[in-house]
């Protein structure tokens, strides 16, 4: 075999572990294991029918070739809309660009936003992609820990502003941690952004996915001055179960979405036309399955914290929001049962998955070790069968 190198690059970053564990968790599946998977940041339910329909429509109607690089107008138009009367955010079409999926868009507005030498805040734990795609584009990833019970920490941000600093990354309600934060916290980083004029880039694709009279809020909301320096991205796969059809957005000053559109034109030319007008139809149409979704994932948080609450030594504040839990596990470290000796999140994730069937992620993936992020995007069954043989697995160690 050749052994011609390849780029430097490949060796500044790392793929995502999540991805990689999905890739295990199918394989182990196709064995015909019964694997169960907390792992996945995926709603196990089934896309709208009326959402499929509007895919198969667009099919039969021939609507399968290049769409304009920023997205279809009607879908734009739509996405603008929304952003104005549920998030309060000041837009037309033109501060919109679809992506393939809400991943793109924060990939895309990142290589728009940051040079080298740039750095680029990212409260942590944090969703596993932002630090690798911060070193793509060549800047520089400054991790911030969050208060204990996740929340941001204010102080610690702004003992992390440099000269360099040109943007922070958030994500509200949280992905691994179930937070979503308050107007107060929003306004607090906002001012902060204004004063020393840095970009805000809001990663809110978990909105819709919020608990017990909590509520989602947009930073871009608050003000003009705050709006003109972020970038909101949102996308259909977590809200209307879409995953697969790979559709996302950035809403933003229209200078940054013209480099969004300029960046994609070279990357990807258009996004898939069939996905668009299924996000049409998903967003123009009734709502009712979002709502059921939501109150399905809210039985799924009470049940999945009681469990965890009452396994001796796992603990973890209660979500607000999204279908994530992470979980303290540190109490299991340095106990060992058979050849299995427990030193951190990542040899318990094994275990777990070796000896139970169950997969999670281990808190090093979220740059938060001695933690594990269990997701309930699966069946209350599935759950429960799960947090039983966790149970089991944990008693047994010593
Ligand atoms: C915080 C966060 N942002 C973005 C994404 C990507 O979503 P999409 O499927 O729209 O690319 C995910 C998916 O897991 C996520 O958890």
């Amino acid at each position: 075999m050749a052994t011609t190198e390849l780029s430097k690059r490949m060796s500044r970053f790392s793929g995502s572990p999540t991805s990689a564990l999905q890739v295990r968790v199918s394989e182990l599946k196709r064995q015909g294991k019964n694997i169960i998977s907390l792992s996945v940041g995926e709603p196990d339910f089934d896309t709208p029918n009326y959402v499929k329909v509007g895919g198969i429509k667009a099919i039969a109607d021939g609507f399968t070739k290049y769409t304009p690089g920023n997205g279809i107008f009607e879908l734009r138009e739509a996405i603008a809309n929304k952003l104005q009367t549920e998030n309060n955010i000041e837009c037309t079409p033109d501060n919109i660009c679809v992506c393939v999926g809400a991943k793109q868009a924060v990939y895309s507005s990142l290589m728009v936003l940051c040079d080298a030498g740039d750095e680029v805040i990212i409260p942590v734990p944090c969703w596993v992609s932002y630090t690798e795609m911060v070193k793509l584009s060549g800047a520089t990833p400054v991790l911030v820990p969050c208060k204990s019970d996740f929340d941001l920490d204010m102080e610690e941000i702004k003992k992390a502003i440099t000269p360099k600093t040109r943007a922070i990354i958030i994500c509200t309600p949280n992905n691994p941690t179930g937070v979503v934060y308050s107007k107060e916290t929003l306004a607090e980083l906002g001012a902060l952004a204004v004063a020393h004029d840095f970009f805000i880039v809001a990663d809110e694709i978990y909105e819709k996915l919020v608990y017990d009279g909590n509520e989602h809020f947009s930073v871009a909301s608050i003000s003009k001055e705050i709006a003109d320096r972020t970038v909101t991205i949102n996308g259909f796969s977590k809200s209307y179960a879409m995953t697969g059809w790979r559709i996302g957005y950035v809403e933003a000053r229209k200078d940054i979405i013209k480099g969004v559109m300029s960046f994609q034109s070279q990357v990807t030319s258009s996004n898939c036309s069939i996905s668009q007008k299924a996000a049409l139809t998903a967003i123009t149409g009734p709502q009712d399955d979002l709502a059921a979704m939501v109150k399905e994932f809210c039985n799924r948080k009470n049940y999945v914290f009681e469990r965890v609450s009452k396994i001796p030594g796992l603990s973890c504040p209660e979500p607000k929001g999204a279908f994530y839990v992470l979980v303290d596990v540190k109490a299991y470290f340095g106990k060992s049962y058979q050849e299995w000796k427990i030193n951190n999140a990542v040899d318990l994730c094994e275990y777990l998955l070796v000896t139970q069937l169950v997969a999670s992620v281990p808190g090093e993936a979220y740059n938060l070790p001695g933690k594990v992020r269990f997701a309930y995007a699966t069946s209350m069954e599935d759950l429960k069968t799960a947090f039983d043989r966790i149970e089991d697995a944990l008693a047994k160690l010593q």
